[in-house]
């Protein structure tokens, strides 16, 4: 078998934790996985709930078709785009938002948020449950980049002005920057696997440039949850393994390597 890059091994499995964590909150019969992508948090909720029916919505036709290839017992898929009005109704007692709603703010921001959650509420039975497994955005906190090598710098310099999301606002002192620690986060965690990464990579770049991970705050999406019909049951932060970003250290110096959080926030209609 393959071997798992160490890093997306950690994560599978914090992961998996995760969806076990929230499934104590799950109802099990009738569940929607909303952004299904390939099908990773279906086949794991399956392994929990072997009897529920499972559908799985996602806007990638590839990727329902792989969901499709597991051949799973009870689960089905619908292509659509959860950010407008389903085109289809449903009942479900359970509804999961797994790392696809920073894709919603990217692309739609607050306003799509509001319709992707009114479709969980439409989609869910009176006290059927919400879970939520996202990218923390950190609260306002002014920290530095101090670069090692000018390359880097450089992509730094084109990461502010390619990146579509937000302005990236940042004060430059020789090889030192100055900004809020959400850009700096969005900056090192798209660099990872080095500043180099994008090189010739125009079509990645570009789609990166697109997307902001850390897309809002624990109290942005508590109040949107609540706002959407929803009563908090669970809120947790997860704190990623600081390893993968420690990569970015040979060409940059920051000082915040702790503020990789996830939320994992449950509700219920
Ligand atoms: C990062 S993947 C997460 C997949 C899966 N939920 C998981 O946690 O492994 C995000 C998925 O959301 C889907 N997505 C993003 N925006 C969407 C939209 N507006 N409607 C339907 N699916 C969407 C993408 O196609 C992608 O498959």
């Amino acid at each position: 078998m393959e071997e798992l890059d160490p890093d997306l091994e950690s994560w599978l499995n914090e992961k998996r934790k995760a969806i076990a964590g929230i499934s104590e909150f799950l109802r099990g019969d009738a569940i929607v996985e909303f952004g299904c992508g390939s099908g990773f948090v279906i086949e794991n909720l399956k392994e929990i709930f072997p009897d529920a029916r499972i559908i799985g919505i996602d806007l990638s036709e590839e990727r329902l078709g792989k969901v499709n290839e597991l051949n799973l017992d009870g689960v089905t898929t619908k292509l659509d785009d959860f950010a407008e009005p389903l085109r289809f109704t449903f009942e479900a007692d359970s509804a999961i938002f797994s790392m696809c709603l920073h894709e919603i703010f990217s692309y739609h921001g607050f306003a799509g948020l509001k319709i992707a959650l009114a479709n969980a509420n439409d989609a869910l039975v009176d006290g059927g449950r919400l879970a939520i497994l996202e990218f923390m955005k950190p609260l306002p906190q002014t920290v530095t980049l101090k670069f090692k090598d000018n390359n880097a710098l450089d992509w730094f310099l084109k990461f502010a002005r390619d990146f579509k999301p937000r302005t990236i606002e940042f004060t430059r002192k020789g090889d030192e920057i100055r900004l809020d620690i959400a850009e700096a986060t969005e900056f090192v965690s798209k660099f990872f696997r080095g500043y180099d990464c994008y090189e010739g990579d125009d079509e990645h770049w570009l789609e990166e440039m697109a997307e902001t991970h850390f897309a809002f705050t624990r109290d942005e999406i508590t109040h949107l949850v609540e706002a959407s019909g929803f009563r908090i049951l669970d809120i947790q932060e997860l704190t990623r393994e600081p390893r993968k970003w420690e990569s970015m250290l040979d060409s940059v110096d920051f000082e915040f390597k702790d503020v990789n959080k996830k939320i994992l926030l449950v509700a219920e209609k």
